[in-house]
């Protein structure tokens, strides 16, 4: 199974980043092939109906698309802003929305946040499994958040807590499992007559979801 990862942080210092490094360092040690990537990588502007009309995704966003498409599972720590998810990973998401046939559709989908506060991040997950979940997306039951986040790793990059190291193999072990059951039947390549029905779906809930008149 491949599995894409990033932090939805830009910032060099991420404490997300080295929250993801960790899940990573899990799901490699249980034979998953991971694809670690850099959000910059995704770097691109406000969605813009009127640009996705005249050029579709820019850049930054097709190769979010293009990484999506390579794997079967993702997992993603992202910070919480304002109780809520971050402005840039709902971007993300909006952009990559855009690409048919549905880039998140049926893909195992892991969330973890970390954070200073004591909450960990943890009030941004559960928004942020709404637009995922909207998308099509698998996304596993139990969330991790990391509280504290600041003073959480030692100089190793290590979770300092060995209960709440633990916690974080489990879930990761558990995500992984589920997601390598789930790949044969919601993942891969799709028949034609299900990619021609998965088309009508999205086509039929694009015109429920057209709030603004025609131009
Ligand atoms: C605009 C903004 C809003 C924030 N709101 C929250 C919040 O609601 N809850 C929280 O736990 N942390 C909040 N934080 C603090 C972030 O959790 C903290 O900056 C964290 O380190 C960001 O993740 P990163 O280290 O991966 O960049 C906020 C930070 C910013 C910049």
């Amino acid at each position: 199974m491949r599995v894409l990862a990033f932090a939805a942080s830009l910032r060099a210092g991420s404490l997300n980043r080295k929250l993801i490094s960790l899940a990573v360092d899990i799901a490699r040690a249980e034979g998953v092939e991971v694809d670690l990537s850099a959000f910059r990588d995704f770097d691109m502007p406000l969605y813009d109906g009127d640009m996705d009309a005249r050029a579709g995704l820019p850049s930054g966003a097709a190769e979010l698309e293009h990484r999506l498409r390579r794997t079967d599972a993702v997992m993603i720590s992202a910070p919480e802003y304002n109780y809520s998810i971050s402005g840039v990973l709902k971007n993300a998401i909006d952009w990559v929305s855009r690409a048919r046939p549905m880039p998140w559709r049926g893909k195992s989908l892991y969330l973890m946040s970390a954070s200073p506060s004591p909450m960990g991040g943890i009030r941004g997950l559960w928004q942020t499994r709404i637009p995922l979940e909207g998308c099509g997306a698998l996304v596993f039951p139990d969330m991790f958040a990391l509280p504290h986040a600041d003073e959480a790793f030692d100089g190793a990059g290590r979770l300092r807590d060995p209960a709440l190291a633990e916690r974080l193999r489990r879930d990761v072990v558990g995500f992984v499992r589920l997601a390598e059951a789930v790949v044969p039947i919601c993942g891969g390549a799709i028949s034609a007559l299900a990619q021609k029905k998965q088309e009508e779906i999205a086509s039929a809930l694009e015109d429920e979801s057209q709030l603004q008149p025609p131009a």
